[in-house]
């Protein structure tokens, strides 16, 4: 793969796109890129006066830009529903959703739903706004969606019989087996899409290590000597924009950094260990997630 520089994609004035978490980090440097290459983009966050902070912030930098915030705490499955519903009540196009917003090692909490906090924020959360999104992208010719995994995939396997660590919790775990569902989501998302014969792409993309907010929960004493070895976040997200936007993407890929570990680098397809790409687990995964969620993805187009 050639190297990829974001100046290279053309405008892309008429298309909409919905990035979670987007007020700060990867996804707030994901959502000023695609404002840039006029894209609408509505930057979902569940601190209303952070998002509109990074809503004069881009605006700042582009005037033209057209980008608006809407309320989501996406580890809620009530926000999750309350957010699509006025989404479909508001727009008639979906081209990309970006589900990116996300917490790392935090203490042990439960949400609202029931639900371990990591996963719930992760990856439940988006797995049902993918799906009451659905229609959306569905109509949309060319759409995608790019869900954040990580390296940190490999610190976990899927822990069925103990999903929301209710016998034992560990942070870094917890935050693996997240990562890892995302991973499997994106892919078999891939594997459903194309087999009902649907035009959307999904795709995984994860940005190496980057400097964001995301160790807010590591002792102070490590932040920064965990920050010597980490990209800026605008490079952490080239991988994402990749996902989102480049000409040669195909359903089902992951997209990392081209460097030494994938920790830094350009942005290029990466491969997963086995586990990952086994179906049945991720069939598995599935079943547990819409019966968590209460979203049942359609079968086909009709
Ligand atoms: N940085 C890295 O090196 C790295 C590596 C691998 C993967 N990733 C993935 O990249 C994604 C973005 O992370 P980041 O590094 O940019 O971290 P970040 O700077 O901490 O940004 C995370 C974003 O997610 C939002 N968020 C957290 N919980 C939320 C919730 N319940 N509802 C809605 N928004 C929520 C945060 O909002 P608040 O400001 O309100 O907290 C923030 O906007 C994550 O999925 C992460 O797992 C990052």
């Amino acid at each position: 793969m050639d190297k990829w520089n974001i100046d290279q994609v053309p405008s892309q004035s008429g298309r909409v796109a919905i990035v979670t978490g987007a007020n700060g980090g990867l996804g707030y440097e994901t959502a000023l890129q695609l404002a840039k290459k006029d894209v609408r983009v509505i930057l979902a966050c569940r601190n209303v006066p952070k998002a509109e902070k990074a809503k004069a912030r881009i605006v700042s930098q582009y005037p033209e830009a057209q980008v608006r915030s809407m309320p989501l705490d996406v580890s809620s499955l009530r926000e999750v529903r309350e957010f699509a519903a006025q989404f479909g009540r508001q727009y008639d196009r979906l081209d990309l959703l970006i589900n990116n917003a996300g917490i790392m090692m935090s203490p042990y909490q439960v949400t609202e739903d029931g639900f371990e906090n990591q996963l719930a924020t992760n990856y439940i959360g988006h797995f049902a706004l993918t799906g009451l999104l659905l229609p959306s992208l569905a109509r949309t010719p060319g759409s995608r969606v790019v869900t954040l995994s990580s390296l940190s995939y490999k610190w976990a396997r899927i822990q069925f019989e103990d999903l929301h660590a209710r016998q034992g919790y560990s942070r870094r775990k917890a935050y693996g087996q997240s990562k890892r569902a995302c991973l499997m989501f994106a892919y078999e998302l891939h594997r459903r899409l194309s087999a009902a014969g649907y035009g959307t792409l999904s795709v995984a993309a994860h940005p190496g290590l980057a400097k964001t907010n995301l160790d807010q929960y590591f002792p102070a004493l490590i932040r920064p000597l965990g920050s010597l070895f980490l990209q800026p976040a605008r490079k952490g997200a080239l991988p994402v924009l990749y996902a989102a936007l480049a000409q040669d993407v195909k359903g089902g890929e992951f997209i990392g950094p081209d460097g030494f570990g994938e920790m830094r680098g350009d942005p290029a397809r990466v491969d997963s260990d086995e586990y990952s790409k086994d179906a049945n687990v991720a069939r598995q995964l599935w079943q547990a997630s819409e019966a968590m969620t209460g979203v049942y993805y359609p079968d086909g187009k009709g």
